[in-house]
């Protein structure tokens, strides 16, 4: 069974734990500086402990799962566990963090792993991407398949972390803006509110479904009649500058990745 640790059981680190745990393949470990977090886990057959270095210790791939702005102190303590001689690998999946700031604390050698996953993963409907520098790349198709359980994962390289950061990461974000928005906008037009959002609901995930296998503009054309509601839409829609919000929103999130890195 391999041993899988996480540090930090908040929203990816608890998520990616739940499913984890529930597949039964794995000798699961997982530390938190909340012990009242920890609790839910153990029932779940899960080794607690509010040590990041027990964690460590204890597993051959080590998840750190904290905010950016705390993943250089986590290194730190759980460096004594790790080095090129251990065969073990730690994966961060921190905005901005690159490989390099994470070996700078670490014995040299060590295998680092990153992934850029979302919120969905709670549902099992993630995405995320992955990368390694050269001696992770061993344990990429560990990591894949670990994140499989959790959703749909792709290799891709660091450069373009801090987009697909924007891109994806923070994707859900901007979904759920533009759900709210299509609902105040029926309720405006006169649509109860609980009609209105359940009919975005399913709107939004009834496209996500039709996306799998055909193209943006394939679904958009679908519905566009020539001379009809959706062209009428889509033309007050631009002249709003609809699209241009969504490229200046994406590039201002990449930009803001680039800098957590510290
Ligand atoms: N949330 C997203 O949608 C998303 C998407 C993609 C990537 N990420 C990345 O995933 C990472 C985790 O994000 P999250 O949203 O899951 O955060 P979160 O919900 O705040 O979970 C992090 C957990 O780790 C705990 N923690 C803080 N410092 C610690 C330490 N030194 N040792 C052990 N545990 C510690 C936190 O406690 P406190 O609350 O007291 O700090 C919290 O319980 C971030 O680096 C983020 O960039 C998040």
């Amino acid at each position: 069974m391999q041993k899988v640790g996480i540090i930090g059981v908040g929203k990816i680190g608890g998520s990616l734990l739940v499913r984890l745990a529930e597949s039964g393949d794995f000798d699961l470990s997982a530390s938190d500086v909340h012990r009242d977090q920890l609790t839910v886990y153990e029932k779940a057959g899960v080794h607690t402990t509010t040590s990041n270095l027990e964690v460590a210790q204890r597993s051959d791939l080590v998840f750190v799962a904290v905010k950016p702005w705390d993943v250089g102190s986590v290194m730190g303590e759980i460096s004594p566990a790790l080095g090129p001689d251990t065969g073990k690998a730690v994966a961060s999946v921190a905005a901005g963090v690159t490989i390099a700031n994470i070996s700078d604390r670490l014995p040299p050698g060590t295998a680092v792993l990153r992934v850029m996953p979302n919120v969905c993963a709670s549902v099992g409907l993630g995405s995320a991407v992955v990368t390694a520098n050269e001696p992770g790349r061993e344990m990429l198709g560990d990591v894949v398949g670990i994140f499989r359980h959790v959703g749909d994962v792709m290799e891709l390289p660091e450069r373009l972390f801090d987009a697909a950061t924007a891109l994806h990461g923070s994707g859900p974000a901007y979904v759920a803006l533009f759900a709210d928005a299509l609902i105040q906008a029926g309720v405006r037009q006169g649509i109860p509110r609980d009609i209105a959002r359940r009919l975005v609901v399913e709107t939004i995930g009834g496209t996500a479904v039709l996306l799998k296998d055909r193209s943006a503009h394939q679904v958009r054309d679908e519905v566009m009649t020539p001379g009809g509601t959706t062209a009428a839409a889509f033309v007050a829609m631009e002249k709003a500058g609809f699209v241009g919000a969504i490229h200046d929103g994406v590039e201002a999130a990449t930009e803001q990745a680039r800098g957590l890195g510290g």
